[in-house]
Protein backbone atom coordinates (compact mmCIF):
# COMPACT_ATOMS: atom_id res chain seq x y z
CA UNK A 1 0.00 0.00 0.00
CA UNK A 2 1.10 3.31 -1.15
CA UNK A 3 2.15 6.12 1.66
CA UNK A 4 -1.10 8.42 0.11
CA UNK A 5 -3.63 5.56 0.13
CA UNK A 6 -2.29 4.72 3.99
CA UNK A 7 -2.84 8.44 5.06
CA UNK A 8 -6.24 8.22 3.77
CA UNK A 9 -7.45 5.33 5.10
CA UNK A 10 -6.01 6.82 8.45
CA UNK A 11 -8.41 10.38 7.71
CA UNK A 12 -11.07 8.19 6.79
CA UNK A 13 -11.09 6.22 10.02
CA UNK A 14 -10.43 9.31 12.18
CA UNK A 15 -13.46 11.04 10.10
CA UNK A 16 -15.79 8.19 10.23
CA UNK A 17 -15.48 8.11 13.93
CA UNK A 18 -15.97 11.53 14.30
CA UNK A 19 -19.25 11.33 12.18
CA UNK A 20 -20.46 8.47 14.29
CA UNK A 21 -19.59 9.80 17.39
CA UNK A 22 -21.14 13.03 17.08
CA UNK A 23 -24.47 11.37 15.50
CA UNK A 24 -24.01 9.15 18.75
CA UNK A 25 -23.91 12.94 20.85
CA UNK A 26 -27.31 14.26 19.55
CA UNK A 27 -29.03 11.40 18.94
CA UNK A 28 -31.86 12.30 20.62
CA UNK A 29 -32.98 15.64 18.73
CA UNK A 30 -32.46 12.92 15.45
CA UNK A 31 -35.80 11.72 13.73
CA UNK A 32 -36.29 8.34 14.93
CA UNK A 33 -37.21 7.28 11.29
CA UNK A 34 -36.36 8.22 8.19
CA UNK A 35 -37.50 6.44 5.08
CA UNK A 36 -35.78 7.61 2.01
CA UNK A 37 -37.94 9.37 -0.57
CA UNK A 38 -37.91 8.77 -4.05
CA UNK A 39 -35.61 10.86 -5.29
CA UNK A 40 -32.69 9.54 -2.44
CA UNK A 41 -33.52 5.77 -4.33
CA UNK A 42 -33.37 7.01 -7.71
CA UNK A 43 -30.18 8.75 -7.24
CA UNK A 44 -28.59 5.30 -5.25
CA UNK A 45 -30.18 3.03 -8.36
CA UNK A 46 -28.34 5.78 -10.70
CA UNK A 47 -24.74 5.35 -8.76
CA UNK A 48 -24.06 2.38 -10.80
CA UNK A 49 -20.53 0.35 -10.69
CA UNK A 50 -17.72 2.53 -11.97
CA UNK A 51 -14.91 1.17 -14.24
CA UNK A 52 -12.29 3.25 -12.34
CA UNK A 53 -12.66 3.65 -8.43
CA UNK A 54 -13.53 7.13 -7.09
CA UNK A 55 -12.03 9.44 -3.91
CA UNK A 56 -13.12 7.57 -0.51
CA UNK A 57 -13.65 10.54 1.20
CA UNK A 58 -16.73 11.20 -2.07
CA UNK A 59 -17.83 7.99 -1.22
CA UNK A 60 -18.29 7.73 2.86
CA UNK A 61 -20.01 11.21 2.50
CA UNK A 62 -22.33 10.02 -0.50
CA UNK A 63 -22.83 6.55 1.86
CA UNK A 64 -23.22 8.80 5.60
CA UNK A 65 -25.50 11.28 3.48
CA UNK A 66 -27.84 8.48 1.28
CA UNK A 67 -27.71 5.52 3.12
CA UNK A 68 -26.95 5.87 6.98
CA UNK A 69 -29.47 8.40 7.23
CA UNK A 70 -32.09 6.87 5.82
CA UNK A 71 -32.67 4.51 8.71
CA UNK A 72 -34.37 3.35 12.04
CA UNK A 73 -32.14 4.83 14.32
CA UNK A 74 -31.59 1.96 16.45
CA UNK A 75 -29.54 3.64 19.23
CA UNK A 76 -32.21 6.64 19.17
CA UNK A 77 -33.84 6.31 23.02
CA UNK A 78 -36.98 6.84 21.42
CA UNK A 79 -37.19 4.20 18.96
CA UNK A 80 -39.53 1.76 21.06
CA UNK A 81 -40.97 -0.16 17.76
CA UNK A 82 -39.94 -3.91 17.21
CA UNK A 83 -37.40 -5.15 19.70
CA UNK A 84 -34.91 -2.71 19.32
CA UNK A 85 -31.15 -2.71 19.16
CA UNK A 86 -29.59 -0.34 21.42
CA UNK A 87 -25.99 -0.63 20.80
CA UNK A 88 -23.58 0.56 23.08
CA UNK A 89 -20.68 2.52 21.15
CA UNK A 90 -18.43 0.35 22.91
CA UNK A 91 -20.01 -2.68 20.66
CA UNK A 92 -19.27 -0.18 17.76
CA UNK A 93 -15.71 0.22 18.92
CA UNK A 94 -15.29 -3.55 19.40
CA UNK A 95 -16.67 -4.25 16.19
CA UNK A 96 -13.85 -1.88 14.79
CA UNK A 97 -11.12 -3.90 16.33
CA UNK A 98 -12.34 -6.96 15.93
CA UNK A 99 -13.02 -6.17 11.75
CA UNK A 100 -9.21 -4.81 11.58
CA UNK A 101 -8.07 -8.30 12.67
CA UNK A 102 -10.69 -10.11 10.88
CA UNK A 103 -10.42 -13.35 12.63
CA UNK A 104 -12.35 -17.07 11.01
CA UNK A 105 -13.70 -18.35 14.06
CA UNK A 106 -14.21 -21.64 12.66
CA UNK A 107 -10.89 -23.22 13.87
CA UNK A 108 -8.76 -23.25 16.83
CA UNK A 109 -5.97 -22.79 14.58
CA UNK A 110 -7.25 -20.02 12.69
CA UNK A 111 -8.22 -18.18 16.28
CA UNK A 112 -6.95 -20.15 19.05
CA UNK A 113 -7.39 -17.01 21.32
CA UNK A 114 -10.74 -15.89 20.06
CA UNK A 115 -12.27 -19.38 20.19
CA UNK A 116 -11.15 -19.36 24.06
CA UNK A 117 -12.97 -15.97 24.44
CA UNK A 118 -15.86 -17.39 23.03
CA UNK A 119 -15.63 -20.36 24.90
CA UNK A 120 -15.36 -17.84 27.96
CA UNK A 121 -18.50 -16.17 26.94
CA UNK A 122 -20.14 -18.82 26.52
CA UNK A 123 -19.52 -20.47 29.69
CA UNK A 124 -20.88 -17.42 31.59
CA UNK A 125 -23.42 -17.38 29.79
CA UNK A 126 -24.48 -20.87 30.63
CA UNK A 127 -23.59 -19.82 34.57
CA UNK A 128 -26.45 -17.09 34.45
CA UNK A 129 -28.53 -19.64 32.79
CA UNK A 130 -28.07 -21.54 35.82
CA UNK A 131 -26.54 -24.31 33.44
CA UNK A 132 -23.86 -27.25 34.77
CA UNK A 133 -19.92 -27.46 33.41
CA UNK A 134 -21.55 -30.14 30.92
CA UNK A 135 -23.20 -27.09 29.05
CA UNK A 136 -21.99 -25.33 26.00
CA UNK A 137 -23.03 -23.54 22.70
CA UNK A 138 -21.83 -20.91 20.15
CA UNK A 139 -22.40 -17.35 18.34
CA UNK A 140 -24.51 -16.81 15.40
CA UNK A 141 -26.12 -14.51 13.61
CA UNK A 142 -29.56 -13.41 15.43
CA UNK A 143 -32.37 -15.25 16.92
CA UNK A 144 -33.87 -17.53 14.24
CA UNK A 145 -30.28 -18.98 13.37
CA UNK A 146 -30.01 -19.60 17.11
CA UNK A 147 -33.62 -21.33 17.37
CA UNK A 148 -32.70 -23.26 13.83
CA UNK A 149 -29.85 -24.24 15.78
CA UNK A 150 -31.12 -25.67 18.77
CA UNK A 151 -34.12 -26.83 16.69
CA UNK A 152 -32.03 -29.33 14.58
CA UNK A 153 -29.95 -30.72 17.22
CA UNK A 154 -33.00 -31.15 19.23
CA UNK A 155 -34.56 -33.75 16.08
CA UNK A 156 -31.25 -35.11 15.74
CA UNK A 157 -31.58 -35.80 19.48
CA UNK A 158 -34.76 -36.76 19.48
CA UNK A 159 -35.41 -38.61 16.40
CA UNK A 160 -34.06 -41.33 14.25
CA UNK A 161 -34.26 -40.23 10.81
CA UNK A 162 -37.18 -42.55 9.93
CA UNK A 163 -39.25 -41.05 12.52
CA UNK A 164 -38.23 -37.37 11.09
CA UNK A 165 -41.73 -37.57 8.97
CA UNK A 166 -43.79 -38.18 12.31
CA UNK A 167 -41.73 -35.81 14.48
CA UNK A 168 -43.95 -32.77 15.89
CA UNK A 169 -43.14 -29.68 17.53
CA UNK A 170 -45.44 -27.16 19.86
CA UNK A 171 -45.19 -23.49 19.89
CA UNK A 172 -47.51 -21.11 21.18
CA UNK A 173 -49.66 -18.61 19.25
CA UNK A 174 -47.09 -15.93 21.09
CA UNK A 175 -43.80 -18.25 19.56
CA UNK A 176 -42.24 -15.86 17.22
CA UNK A 177 -43.01 -15.87 13.41
CA UNK A 178 -39.12 -17.26 13.05
CA UNK A 179 -39.39 -20.42 14.91
CA UNK A 180 -42.07 -21.88 12.81
CA UNK A 181 -40.01 -20.55 9.80
CA UNK A 182 -37.20 -22.44 10.96
CA UNK A 183 -39.10 -25.89 11.79
CA UNK A 184 -40.05 -25.28 7.88
CA UNK A 185 -36.46 -24.64 6.95
CA UNK A 186 -35.78 -28.44 8.74
CA UNK A 187 -38.62 -29.89 6.54
CA UNK A 188 -41.55 -30.37 8.73
CA UNK A 189 -44.86 -29.73 7.39
CA UNK A 190 -47.59 -27.39 8.08
CA UNK A 191 -49.67 -30.36 9.97
CA UNK A 192 -46.29 -31.26 12.26
CA UNK A 193 -45.74 -27.73 14.04
CA UNK A 194 -48.47 -27.19 16.36
CA UNK A 195 -49.58 -24.01 17.86
CA UNK A 196 -50.64 -24.58 21.45
CA UNK A 197 -53.48 -21.01 22.31
CA UNK A 198 -52.05 -18.74 24.61
CA UNK A 199 -53.85 -18.03 28.32
CA UNK A 200 -55.03 -14.52 29.54
CA UNK A 201 -51.50 -13.49 30.37
CA UNK A 202 -50.46 -14.48 26.88
CA UNK A 203 -48.69 -17.76 28.35
CA UNK A 204 -48.80 -21.09 26.49
CA UNK A 205 -51.84 -23.05 27.92
CA UNK A 206 -50.08 -26.06 29.70
CA UNK A 207 -52.76 -27.75 29.81
CA UNK A 208 -54.03 -27.65 26.10
CA UNK A 209 -50.42 -28.72 25.43
CA UNK A 210 -50.68 -31.88 27.32
CA UNK A 211 -54.22 -32.88 25.58
CA UNK A 212 -52.07 -32.53 22.19
CA UNK A 213 -48.87 -34.58 22.76
CA UNK A 214 -51.23 -37.40 24.44
CA UNK A 215 -53.22 -37.00 21.11
CA UNK A 216 -50.48 -36.79 18.44
CA UNK A 217 -48.73 -39.87 20.64
CA UNK A 218 -51.85 -42.33 20.22
CA UNK A 219 -52.12 -40.98 16.56
CA UNK A 220 -48.43 -42.42 16.03
CA UNK A 221 -46.86 -39.02 16.26
CA UNK A 222 -43.95 -38.48 18.08
CA UNK A 223 -44.05 -35.15 19.62
CA UNK A 224 -40.14 -34.23 20.41
CA UNK A 225 -39.78 -30.57 21.34
CA UNK A 226 -42.15 -27.39 22.90
CA UNK A 227 -40.63 -24.01 22.15
CA UNK A 228 -40.68 -22.23 25.27
CA UNK A 229 -40.81 -18.10 25.10
CA UNK A 230 -39.04 -16.38 27.93
CA UNK A 231 -40.16 -12.42 26.49
CA UNK A 232 -42.82 -12.92 24.14
CA UNK A 233 -42.26 -10.49 21.34
CA UNK A 234 -45.78 -8.80 21.87
CA UNK A 235 -46.01 -8.38 25.02
CA UNK A 236 -43.46 -9.71 27.16
CA UNK A 237 -45.04 -12.69 29.00
CA UNK A 238 -43.00 -15.53 30.21
CA UNK A 239 -44.11 -18.93 29.39
CA UNK A 240 -44.49 -21.12 32.73
CA UNK A 241 -41.13 -22.79 32.17
CA UNK A 242 -41.15 -25.21 35.38
CA UNK A 243 -44.51 -26.59 34.07
CA UNK A 244 -43.18 -26.90 30.50
CA UNK A 245 -40.04 -28.98 31.82
CA UNK A 246 -42.10 -30.81 33.73
CA UNK A 247 -44.44 -32.32 30.78
CA UNK A 248 -41.19 -32.72 28.65
CA UNK A 249 -39.43 -34.92 31.32
CA UNK A 250 -42.65 -36.48 31.53
CA UNK A 251 -43.00 -37.46 27.85
CA UNK A 252 -39.62 -37.39 26.87
CA UNK A 253 -39.48 -34.46 24.65
CA UNK A 254 -36.67 -31.17 24.27
CA UNK A 255 -37.36 -28.13 25.71
CA UNK A 256 -35.68 -25.65 24.06
CA UNK A 257 -36.14 -21.51 25.56
CA UNK A 258 -36.68 -18.66 22.89
CA UNK A 259 -34.74 -15.93 25.16
CA UNK A 260 -33.75 -14.18 22.49
CA UNK A 261 -35.11 -11.40 23.65
CA UNK A 262 -35.87 -12.43 27.74
CA UNK A 263 -32.55 -13.96 28.49
CA UNK A 264 -31.04 -10.93 29.12
CA UNK A 265 -32.41 -10.64 32.62
CA UNK A 266 -30.76 -13.35 33.39
CA UNK A 267 -27.91 -10.90 34.09
CA UNK A 268 -30.13 -8.72 36.61
CA UNK A 269 -29.73 -10.45 40.20
CA UNK A 270 -33.29 -8.35 40.62
CA UNK A 271 -34.84 -9.66 38.03
CA UNK A 272 -33.26 -13.41 36.88
CA UNK A 273 -35.77 -15.18 39.15
CA UNK A 274 -38.65 -14.31 36.46
CA UNK A 275 -36.99 -17.02 34.53
CA UNK A 276 -36.81 -19.69 36.68
CA UNK A 277 -36.73 -22.95 35.41
CA UNK A 278 -34.77 -22.05 32.77
CA UNK A 279 -32.13 -24.21 33.64
CA UNK A 280 -34.26 -27.25 33.13
CA UNK A 281 -34.23 -26.70 29.31
CA UNK A 282 -31.84 -28.28 27.03
CA UNK A 283 -31.39 -25.23 24.80
CA UNK A 284 -31.65 -21.31 24.88
CA UNK A 285 -31.31 -18.67 22.47
CA UNK A 286 -30.51 -15.06 24.03
CA UNK A 287 -29.89 -12.87 21.39
CA UNK A 288 -27.14 -10.28 22.47
CA UNK A 289 -28.40 -7.44 19.41
CA UNK A 290 -31.22 -6.85 21.23
CA UNK A 291 -31.39 -6.41 24.91
CA UNK A 292 -27.06 -6.77 26.00
CA UNK A 293 -26.31 -3.67 23.38
CA UNK A 294 -24.54 -4.87 20.98
CA UNK A 295 -24.77 -4.39 17.80
CA UNK A 296 -25.71 -6.98 14.91
CA UNK A 297 -25.61 -9.86 14.20
CA UNK A 298 -24.93 -11.21 17.74
CA UNK A 299 -26.76 -14.42 18.92
CA UNK A 300 -26.06 -16.98 21.71
CA UNK A 301 -27.33 -20.72 21.37
CA UNK A 302 -26.71 -22.46 24.85
CA UNK A 303 -27.24 -26.04 25.37
CA UNK A 304 -27.46 -27.79 28.51
CA UNK A 305 -25.49 -30.99 26.76
CA UNK A 306 -22.84 -29.13 24.69
CA UNK A 307 -21.78 -32.91 23.27
CA UNK A 308 -25.32 -32.29 21.27
CA UNK A 309 -23.79 -29.90 18.82
CA UNK A 310 -20.68 -31.54 17.74
CA UNK A 311 -22.46 -34.74 17.59
CA UNK A 312 -25.11 -32.75 15.17
CA UNK A 313 -22.70 -30.44 13.26
CA UNK A 314 -20.02 -31.74 12.91
CA UNK A 315 -18.13 -32.77 9.57
CA UNK A 316 -14.40 -34.06 8.97
CA UNK A 317 -13.65 -33.19 5.19
CA UNK A 318 -10.38 -34.06 4.20
CA UNK A 319 -9.23 -30.44 3.45
CA UNK A 320 -10.03 -29.03 6.80
CA UNK A 321 -7.95 -31.82 8.62
CA UNK A 322 -4.91 -30.08 9.41
CA UNK A 323 -7.03 -27.45 11.05
CA UNK A 324 -7.72 -30.25 13.81
CA UNK A 325 -4.69 -29.42 16.05
CA UNK A 326 -6.11 -29.93 19.95
CA UNK A 327 -9.58 -31.76 19.87
CA UNK A 328 -12.31 -31.50 18.16
CA UNK A 329 -14.03 -29.70 20.62
CA UNK A 330 -12.30 -26.31 19.89
CA UNK A 331 -13.20 -25.95 16.60
CA UNK A 332 -16.48 -24.03 16.27
CA UNK A 333 -17.46 -24.61 12.53
CA UNK A 334 -17.95 -28.48 14.44
CA UNK A 335 -20.78 -26.65 16.31
CA UNK A 336 -22.94 -25.30 14.25
CA UNK A 337 -24.02 -24.76 10.35
CA UNK A 338 -21.46 -21.93 9.95
CA UNK A 339 -17.84 -22.91 8.94
CA UNK A 340 -16.72 -19.26 7.99
CA UNK A 341 -17.87 -17.19 10.91
CA UNK A 342 -16.72 -13.75 12.49
CA UNK A 343 -15.88 -13.63 15.90
CA UNK A 344 -19.35 -12.67 17.20
CA UNK A 345 -18.30 -13.20 20.73
CA UNK A 346 -15.68 -10.58 21.09
CA UNK A 347 -17.71 -7.86 21.17
CA UNK A 348 -19.85 -8.76 23.72
CA UNK A 349 -16.51 -10.02 25.55
CA UNK A 350 -15.26 -6.58 25.21
CA UNK A 351 -18.57 -5.14 26.43
CA UNK A 352 -18.46 -6.78 29.61
CA UNK A 353 -14.58 -6.07 30.24
CA UNK A 354 -14.81 -2.39 29.53
CA UNK A 355 -18.72 -1.62 31.32
CA UNK A 356 -18.31 -4.56 34.27
CA UNK A 357 -21.55 -7.03 34.39
CA UNK A 358 -22.79 -4.77 37.46
CA UNK A 359 -23.20 -1.84 34.67
CA UNK A 360 -24.46 -4.39 32.29
CA UNK A 361 -27.47 -5.28 34.80
CA UNK A 362 -28.18 -2.12 35.03
CA UNK A 363 -28.71 -1.14 31.90
CA UNK A 364 -31.32 -4.10 31.46
CA UNK A 365 -33.15 -3.21 34.55
CA UNK A 366 -33.21 0.56 33.70
CA UNK A 367 -35.37 -1.32 30.89
CA UNK A 368 -38.17 -2.51 33.42
CA UNK A 369 -38.42 0.74 34.61
CA UNK A 370 -38.43 2.87 31.33
CA UNK A 371 -41.97 0.45 30.39
CA UNK A 372 -42.98 1.11 34.34
CA UNK A 373 -42.93 5.09 33.65
CA UNK A 374 -44.83 4.72 30.03
CA UNK A 375 -47.76 2.81 31.67
CA UNK A 376 -47.78 4.94 34.78
CA UNK A 377 -48.19 7.92 31.95
CA UNK A 378 -50.58 6.04 30.03
CA UNK A 379 -53.02 5.99 32.89
CA UNK A 380 -53.29 9.03 33.31
CA UNK A 381 -55.38 9.58 30.42
CA UNK A 382 -59.22 8.55 30.25
CA UNK A 383 -59.84 6.86 27.12
CA UNK A 384 -56.36 5.16 27.08
CA UNK A 385 -56.32 1.68 27.85
CA UNK A 386 -53.75 -0.64 28.78
CA UNK A 387 -53.85 -3.75 27.46
CA UNK A 388 -50.82 -5.66 29.08
CA UNK A 389 -49.14 -4.27 31.70
CA UNK A 390 -45.40 -3.22 31.79
CA UNK A 391 -43.84 -6.63 31.33
CA UNK A 392 -40.04 -7.16 30.56
CA UNK A 393 -39.95 -3.60 29.43
CA UNK A 394 -42.66 -4.02 27.07
CA UNK A 395 -46.19 -2.22 27.37
CA UNK A 396 -49.51 -2.53 25.25
CA UNK A 397 -52.35 0.31 25.34
CA UNK A 398 -54.29 1.57 22.84
CA UNK A 399 -56.31 4.96 22.75
CA UNK A 400 -60.22 3.70 23.29
CA UNK A 401 -63.62 5.11 23.58
CA UNK A 402 -67.01 3.51 24.73
CA UNK A 403 -68.51 5.62 21.96
CA UNK A 404 -66.15 4.29 18.96
CA UNK A 405 -66.65 1.00 17.04
CA UNK A 406 -63.55 -1.80 17.07
CA UNK A 407 -62.98 -1.33 13.95
CA UNK A 408 -62.89 2.82 14.38
CA UNK A 409 -60.96 2.54 17.35
CA UNK A 410 -58.17 -0.04 14.95
CA UNK A 411 -57.96 2.65 12.51
CA UNK A 412 -57.16 5.30 15.16
CA UNK A 413 -54.56 3.37 16.78
CA UNK A 414 -52.68 2.29 13.40
CA UNK A 415 -53.27 6.48 12.57
CA UNK A 416 -52.03 7.78 15.85
CA UNK A 417 -48.69 5.13 14.93
CA UNK A 418 -48.53 6.18 11.39
CA UNK A 419 -48.55 10.16 12.65
CA UNK A 420 -45.60 9.37 15.26
CA UNK A 421 -43.73 7.91 12.41
CA UNK A 422 -43.82 10.59 10.42
CA UNK A 423 -43.15 13.34 13.09
CA UNK A 424 -39.72 11.18 13.98
CA UNK A 425 -40.19 12.46 17.81
CA UNK A 426 -40.23 8.53 18.65
CA UNK A 427 -41.09 5.30 16.51
CA UNK A 428 -43.95 3.63 18.10
CA UNK A 429 -45.70 0.85 16.30
CA UNK A 430 -49.13 -1.55 16.45
CA UNK A 431 -49.98 -4.97 17.26
CA UNK A 432 -52.76 -6.95 16.94
CA UNK A 433 -54.16 -8.72 20.80
CA UNK A 434 -57.23 -10.18 20.72
CA UNK A 435 -57.98 -9.19 17.61
CA UNK A 436 -57.31 -5.31 18.48
CA UNK A 437 -55.00 -2.88 16.78
CA UNK A 438 -52.81 -1.58 20.23
CA UNK A 439 -49.75 0.54 20.32
CA UNK A 440 -46.99 -1.57 22.05
CA UNK A 441 -43.79 0.22 23.79
CA UNK A 442 -40.67 -2.02 24.01
CA UNK A 443 -38.49 0.28 26.09
CA UNK A 444 -34.79 -1.13 26.50
CA UNK A 445 -32.40 1.59 25.41
CA UNK A 446 -30.26 2.76 28.99
CA UNK A 447 -30.04 6.21 28.10
CA UNK A 448 -33.69 6.91 27.96
CA UNK A 449 -35.36 8.72 30.30
CA UNK A 450 -38.53 9.31 32.46
CA UNK A 451 -39.51 11.96 30.09
CA UNK A 452 -38.54 10.67 27.08
CA UNK A 453 -41.28 8.32 27.84
CA UNK A 454 -43.63 10.47 28.97
CA UNK A 455 -43.44 13.10 26.39
CA UNK A 456 -43.89 10.29 23.76
CA UNK A 457 -46.73 9.54 25.46
CA UNK A 458 -48.18 12.81 25.54
CA UNK A 459 -47.48 13.58 21.91
CA UNK A 460 -49.43 10.25 21.04
CA UNK A 461 -52.44 11.33 23.02
CA UNK A 462 -52.13 14.70 20.93
CA UNK A 463 -52.67 12.67 17.53
CA UNK A 464 -55.47 10.87 19.36
CA UNK A 465 -57.28 14.00 19.27
CA UNK A 466 -55.90 15.00 16.10
CA UNK A 467 -56.82 11.83 14.28
CA UNK A 468 -60.51 11.87 15.78
CA UNK A 469 -61.16 15.70 14.27
CA UNK A 470 -59.40 14.24 10.90
CA UNK A 471 -62.34 11.96 11.28
CA UNK A 472 -64.66 14.06 12.24
CA UNK A 473 -65.15 12.18 15.32
C1 LIG B 1 -38.61 -13.77 21.00
C2 LIG B 1 -37.87 -13.61 19.70
N1 LIG B 1 -37.34 -14.70 19.10
C3 LIG B 1 -36.67 -14.60 17.94
C4 LIG B 1 -36.51 -13.40 17.30
C5 LIG B 1 -35.79 -13.34 16.00
O1 LIG B 1 -34.48 -12.87 16.23
P1 LIG B 1 -33.58 -12.31 15.03
O2 LIG B 1 -34.34 -11.15 14.46
O3 LIG B 1 -32.32 -11.92 15.70
O4 LIG B 1 -33.41 -13.41 14.04
C6 LIG B 1 -37.05 -12.24 17.88
C7 LIG B 1 -36.91 -10.93 17.22
O5 LIG B 1 -37.42 -9.92 17.66
C8 LIG B 1 -37.74 -12.34 19.11
O6 LIG B 1 -38.28 -11.27 19.71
Amino acid sequence: MNESMKKELYQSVQYIAQNYLSAYDNVSEQRAVTIADEDTIKKIRNIGFPKNGRPLKNVIDEMVKEVYTNQAIMQHPRFLAFVPSPATPISWLADVLTYSYNPHAGSWLQSSSASCIEQEVIKWLCQQAGYPNSAGGLFVSGGSMSNLTALITARNVKLSENEYAKGVAYLSRQTHSCVARDLRIMGLLTEQIKNIPSDDKYCMDISHLEQEIIKDTKAGKKPFVVVATAGTTNTGSIDSLNEIADLCEKYNMWMHVDGAYGGSVLVSPKYKHLLDGISRADSITWDAHKWLFQTYGCSMVLMKNGRYLINCFSTHPEYLKDAVIENDQTNYWDWGPELTRPARSLKLWFTIQTLGTEKLSQMVEHGIQLAEWAENEIKKYQEWEIITPAQLAIVNFRYSSTDLDEHLLDMINARISQKMIDDGFACVLTTKLKGKTVLRICAIHPDATEDDMRNTVRLLVDYAKQVKSEYKL
